[in-house]
């Protein structure tokens, strides 16, 4: 898997295209997508890396997805890609850790299935990832690129941590240190 993604939630349109294209030319070969972003659609194949994430049921909705039922949804993701159903996913994540521990085993199981038929490679969990830096401008796509030639001092750490908003500063509703049973 390369060690840096471009990140296109928020990108749809010929914003999103000009923004895509941009990054592979410029040397990009992941491409971080979710079938939340509906932005799936239109991305050129070829030497590129598509993960794509999975989307669980809203939080506090009733349902409650077998594996197969799973398995079916995230098939959608691949006729996005392509009608004919030929293509296939480099990876596909669970996108949110809840309901709770039996929804997600059903969750991984039903991706499991998809991994077996052959048209996801790789499965996992969207919680740890390599860097997907997101931005629609050539200049922010190339300056994102530069992420391993630079070291944060004491200052840098002092001055990021006094970012730190605790859980008010959280953009879901999701608590990470009280993930739902
Ligand atoms: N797994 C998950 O559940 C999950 C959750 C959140 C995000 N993601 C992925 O991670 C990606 C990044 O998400 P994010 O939340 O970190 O970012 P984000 O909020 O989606 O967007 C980054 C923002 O920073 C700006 N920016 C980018 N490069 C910049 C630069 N060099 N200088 C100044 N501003 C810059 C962008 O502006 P412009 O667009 O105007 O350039 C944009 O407004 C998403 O696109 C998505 O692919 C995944």
């Amino acid at each position: 898997m390369p060690r840096l993604g471009f990140g296109s939630g928020g990108l749809k349109g010929d914003v999103g295209i000009d923004a895509v294209e941009y990054a592979m030319k410029s040397g990009y070969t992941l491409v971080d997508t979710a079938q939340q972003y509906a932005n799936e659609e239109g991305v050129a194949r070829e030497k590129i890396y598509i993960c794509t994430k999975w989307q669980p049921p809203p939080e506090g909705s009733d349902l409650r997805p077998t594996p197969e039922q799973v398995r079916d949804e995230a098939h959608r993701s691949v006729l996005r890609l392509d009608k004919s159903g030929k293509e296939y996913l480099d990876m596909m994540l669970i996108h949110h850790p809840r309901p709770d521990a039996e929804g997600r085993a059903n969750f991984w199981k039903g991706l499991a299935l998809a991994q077996k038929e052959g048209w996801v490679r790789d499965i996992g969990v969207s919680n740890y990832f390599v860097p997907i830096p997101k931005a629609s401008s050539s200049s922010r796509i190339d300056a994102n690129k530069d992420l391993y030639d630079f070291e944060l001092d004491e200052q840098d750490m002092k001055d990021l941590d006094g970012l730190d908003q605790g859980s008010a500063g959280r953009v879901s509703g999701i608590d990470p240190d009280n993930l739902p049973e």
